[in-house]
């Protein structure tokens, strides 16, 4: 472990609220993992902030009629808000329209400028030419090239999860407008990524960077390696850091032809942690600069999947080319989480939002906490549903933990006033941890020692559904102890064992008051006030516990006066749930209407069965022009064509006739199956086939290479 830390969890757009998709992806994770490394009485600061310039926030503005001001004032009131509601425990949250941050972003814009990091290219970029304004990442909706939907965005899909740029979409339409954009040259400055590429290789593969190693790829999540080696291996191209926007952060006007430019979004986004990290350290008389530049300080960046790239790629360049800052130990994305089946989605309302969820369940904050432990998608997508809520809750929460913690301490006032019993250290009972098995008070302390190093070290290696099940083992095992020595049966015969036991018992729920705390924070303290112990101290109390279960001691000492024991969760009836499903439900055919007013949805043909490369590597396709064009006699859909394949020509019969006259075919670049075997139609032999698009009305469009390209090249 190292000396300092410096977490992170992404900016989260100031243009909706937040849902329980953000927390389980990237807010609950940091929170836990920051939360445990306070109790071991490390060095942290844990920042995140609201991310208040791009299209999101200017998209929204429009949307709604009012300035992209009064919507980053608005929504980040409620971020900062719910995030305090639902315990996530930042050290500081930020936001990036704040000048601390405008004046980072630019320095770091300069020093990068400066250093020669950027071309200057001018390029032709897609312009609406009824707002009169350039159209950007979210500016820019289309279909997806990859996925085939049709509301991707000019910078990622979120469907498909891949990233785009603008002139990828099919269909491109303003989002300012929904006018057909057209192209204009505009300059802006790309940072030289294809250069880092080398090194980044390197750096997230071996964890090796300027002959330092800095992190271990093993501990790695397999799918952040994945997306990286995916963006590395396809080559990494100079990135566009600037924009043409009026909102956002001014590119150094110093610098010539900054005039309407700001930076990219995702320039000055992550640079919102260090202006985070610079505000704290002003708030606090701290030095800002020990946790970016100190090789001491572990910086781990807490994300969901889709900002991968960003932090594991682009801002790690960034960081470099600027050459003082660390880069970060890891990068645990986390994967999506589902809704009753469906894709959560803030335009279609298809979310539970957290704001909403701590009114309506005031108190049970870490209700949804724990649900959300126990669905993070920490390696592949997982599925929230209202009714596997109300089970967890039921079974785990109220029949596990609140259950032993209740019998806990009834028992104890009911048989000793609330005072802990002293203990004979010699006796024996029946264990908790193993049916049968002889329990001894000393072994039963180490064992609760072990167990809490087993959850520290699942919670250091990012892995938190597996710590949690660790401390709620302690809870089962807990439970299972009284039930194996059925202390109100034997209290008045063997007055001895049982107090061994119940002071054991005291020690389980007085670990637990701890363990708790990272995942449950509310209920941690609700604990430590019925067990009348002081509020964990986000100091180095997990060590002191620990301390105290390998020498042997209890953590709560005999005499001391218990406080009075409430119920740390309650059962949630079915109609509590009904109202969230009914509630889902009114969303659901809310969107049906509006769909249906909409066009009606594209019904795609199935995917083939699986072929292997072998067959396909039968397929002989290749580039070619078409030299004439004309109608065949007594065929509607026929058009005779000869096409040049460079090394031959071949007269094709193409099924086009209803879609393109025969004068609009010719010079065209088509793409060819050259060895499908030749076959006679209408007494003509066919050579080949043309190969062609279908959209769902049964339209056909040429697939053609870029203009100008060499005949009888192949296709592969
Ligand atoms: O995807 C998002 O919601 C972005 N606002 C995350 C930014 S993370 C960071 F770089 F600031
Ligand atoms: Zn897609």
């Amino acid at each position: 472990m190292k000396k300092r830390y410096l977490v992170t969890a992404a900016l989260p757009y100031a243009n909706g609220p937040l849902h329980i998709g953000h927390l389980a992806g990237a807010y609950l994770p940091a929170d836990i993992y920051v939360r445990y490394l306070r109790l071991k009485g490390k060095d942290v600061v844990f920042v995140c902030g609201s991310d208040e310039h791009g299209a999101a926030i200017t998209v929204k503005a429009r949307k709604e009629g009012t300035t992209p001001r009064e919507i980053v004032d608005k929504y980040h009131t409620i971020l900062k808000d719910t995030f305090e509601k639902i315990g996530i425990a930042f050290d500081i949250y930020h936001r990036t329209s704040e000048p601390i941050h405008h004046a980072t972003s630019q320095d770091f814009f300069r020093k990068l400028y400066e250093k020669g990091e950027f071309i200057e290219e001018t390029t032709d970029q897609y312009y609406d030419e009824t707002v009169g304004q350039f159209l950007a990442d979210r500016y820019i909706v289309g279909t997806c090239p990859v996925c085939a939907n049709p509301d991707a965005y000019g910078d990622q899909c979120e469907k498909c999860g891949s990233t785009l740029s603008p002139t990828d979409l099919i269909h491109p339409k303003s989002m300012l407008s929904g006018s057909v954009p057209v192209k204009r040259p505009t300059k802006h400055w790309f940072l030289r990524l294809d250069q880092h590429e080398k090194w980044l290789r390197e750096w997230i593969n071996t964890g090796k960077a300027g002959g330092k190693t800095r992190h271990d790829p093993a501990n790695w999540k397999n799918h952040v390696l994945g997306q990286c080696n995916s963006w590395l291996d396809q080559g990494l191209q100079p990135r566009a850091m600037t924009r043409d926007l009026e909102w956002g952060v001014d590119v150094p006007p110093e610098i010539p032809g900054s005039e309407g430019k700001k930076l990219y979004v995702w320039l000055d986004a992550p640079i919102g942690y260090i202006s985070a990290t610079k505000q704290w350290a002003l708030d606090h008389g701290k030095n800002w600069e020990l946790y970016w530049k100190s090789e001491d300080t572990s910086l781990v960046h807490f994300i969901g999947k889709d900002n991968i790239v960003f932090h594991c790629l682009i801002f790690p360049a960034i960081l470099k080319a600027h050459g003082d800052f660390i880069l970060p130990v890891n990068v645990p994305a986390n994967q999506f989480l589902n809704l009753e089946g469906r894709k959560l989605s803030t335009s279609k309302n298809w979310a539970v939002w957290v704001h909403e969820y701590c009114a309506e369940f005031e108190g049970q904050e870490d209700v949804l906490r724990y649900n959300m432990i126990k669905k993070m998608p920490e390696q592949s997508d997982s599925e929230f549903t209202w009714k596997g809520f109300q089970e967890t809750n039921n079974n785990e929460l109220v029949n596990n933990l609140a259950n032993f913690v209740n019998r806990v301490l009834v028992l104890s006032h009911k048989f000793y006033g609330g005072i802990v019993p002293s203990v004979n250290t010699e006796l024996v009972f029946k264990s908790g941890w193993e049916p049968d098995k002889t329990g001894q008070y000393n072994e039963e302390l180490a064992i609760l020692h072990h167990k809490l190093e087993e959850m520290g070290t699942e919670i250091e290696h990012f892995n938190f559904r597996e710590a949690l099940r660790v401390v709620m083992e302690i809870s089962s095992a807990g439970n299972a102890l009284l039930q194996f020595n059925e202390p109100w049966k034997t209290v008045n015969t063997n007055a001895e064992t049982v107090q061994v036991v119940m002071n054991l018992a005291l020690q389980y729920v007085a670990v637990l008051s701890v363990a708790i705390r990272p995942f449950l924070p509310f209920s941690a303290d609700r604990l430590r006030n019925m067990l009348n112990l002081s509020p964990v101290r986000d100091n180095g109390d997990l060590l002191d516990l620990l301390n105290e279960l390998v020498e042997g001691n209890p953590v709560v000492q005999p005499n001391h006066a218990l406080g009075v024991s409430q119920h740390l969760f309650s059962r949630i009836p079915d109609e509590v749930i009904q109202r969230q499903i009914d509630k889902l439900a009114a969303t659901d055919s809310a969107n049906q209407n509006a769909d249906s007013n909409e066009q009606p949805s594209i019904q795609y043909t199935p995917v083939k069965e699986t072929i292997q490369y072998d067959d396909f590597a039968k397929i002989d396709i290749r580039t070619g022009t078409i030299l004439s064009a004309e109608k065949v006699e007594k065929s509607k859909k026929l058009l005779k064509l000869e096409v040049d394949l460079g090394f031959e020509t071949r007269t094709i019969l193409s099924g086009i006739a209803e879609h393109y006259p025969p004068e609009e075919v010719v010079g065209k670049q088509v793409i060819v199956l050259a060895n499908l075997a030749p076959r006679m139609m209408m007494g003509t032999e066919s050579q080949g086939m043309i190969l062609l698009a279908e959209n769902s009305e049964g339209k056909l469009s040429f697939v053609s290479p870029t203009e100008g390209w060499q005949n009888g090249m192949g296709v592969n």
